[in-house]
């Protein structure tokens, strides 16, 4: 949360060492103008966990030149709205910094992505619904789904992007990209991103050991999936005071912490279905490692 997290998170993201988002990045920039042909000119941005909106001022652009070259004087009277939404107010202020000279209508809103249902009332239809930045990993496949479902009208699109395994019956083309993800979320940048809450209170690299497994879970929808595990194992007696509370840890305590799905491409096609998602544009890098989805519920 606030600066330092925020300043945390674009650490992170700027590592060689951990190229996820970045990565989902370069795939938008390389292929905005196919994807814009597929978005309406009457749509909405409305974008969560925005981060400081990189992506979304490619996408913006794109959808600016698109909107003028098709009908330059509507263009002008209806200027696009733009909804960054972050629980993190500082990225909230960087995503609107990011669009500051586009012709856009801008509203920043600081709040949980749950809380869909409550701000959907701010935001003006039909909507284009983003969740960028391998942020749709982060989630329960079902939970993720069922909160865009229940939240998208029949004109609205999803957008979404995910850092994925390769569809591969190779073994060891398989085996190289569990290497390689192992590789990024076992980083010592990753490591340091993890910790970094209770760094901040004092503890330091040196009291905890970070694992980083890579484990399978089995998913009724799309068979067995692959999801990465992380915990912070404890190695000194620590104390310390978070607002009115005392924390305390003891040597050989455990935290469990969040996880992200490495999904193939085929598994997310089938969850989309089987939730009722029709895809109106998939992109696919060439190594089949990055993915940007445009879909919309079924009539
Ligand atoms: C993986 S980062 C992605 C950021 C950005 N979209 C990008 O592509 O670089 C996840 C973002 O989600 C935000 N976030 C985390 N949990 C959230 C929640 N429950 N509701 C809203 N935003 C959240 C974080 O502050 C962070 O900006």
């Amino acid at each position: 949360m606030g600066a330092e997290g925020a300043k945390n998170w674009l650490t992170l993201d700027r590592s060689s060492t951990f190229p996820v988002a970045r990565g989902l990045k370069t795939l938008l920039e390389e292929n905005i103008d196919p994807l814009v042909k597929f978005i309406p000119s009457n749509m909405n941005l409305v974008s969560v966990g925005v981060g400081n909106g990189e992506k979304e001022q490619v996408l913006l652009k794109g959808l600016i030149r698109k909107n003028s070259a098709e009908s330059p004087a509507s263009a002008r009277r209806h200027l696009l709205r733009y909804y960054p939404i972050d629980v993190n107010d500082q990225f909230v202020e960087m995503a609107l910094e990011n669009v500051r000279d586009l012709p856009l209508e801008k509203m920043g809103i600081v709040s949980l992505i749950e809380d869909l249902p409550l701000l959907k009332k701010y935001l003006h239809p039909p909507l284009l619904f983003c969740i960028l930045g391998n942020t749709f990993c982060n989630y329960e496949p079902d939970s993720i789904l069922n909160l865009v479902c229940e939240n998208l009208e029949s004109g609205d699109l999803f957008l979404f992007d995910a850092h994925i395994l390769p569809s591969s019956d190779d073994e060891e083309a398989l085996w190289s990209a569990k290497r390689s993800i192992v590789g990024a979320y076992a980083s010592r940048e990753n490591a340091l991103f993890n910790m970094y809450p209770l760094l901040q209170h004092g503890m330091v690299p040196e009291d905890f050991d970070f694992e980083l497994l890579l484990s399978s879970v089995e998913s009724k929808v799309a068979g067995q999936l692959y999801r990465t595990k992380k915990t912070l194992y404890i190695l000194k007696d620590t104390s310390f005071e978070v607002g009115s509370r005392a924390v305390a840890f003891k040597e050989g305590d455990s935290i469990r912490m969040g996880f992200t799905y490495k999904y193939t491409f085929d598994q997310l096609k089938t969850y989309l279905e089987a939730r009722g998602f029709e895809i109106l544009k998939a992109i696919l890098n060439r190594e089949g490692t990055n993915t940007i989805i445009l879909a919309k519920k079924k009539n």
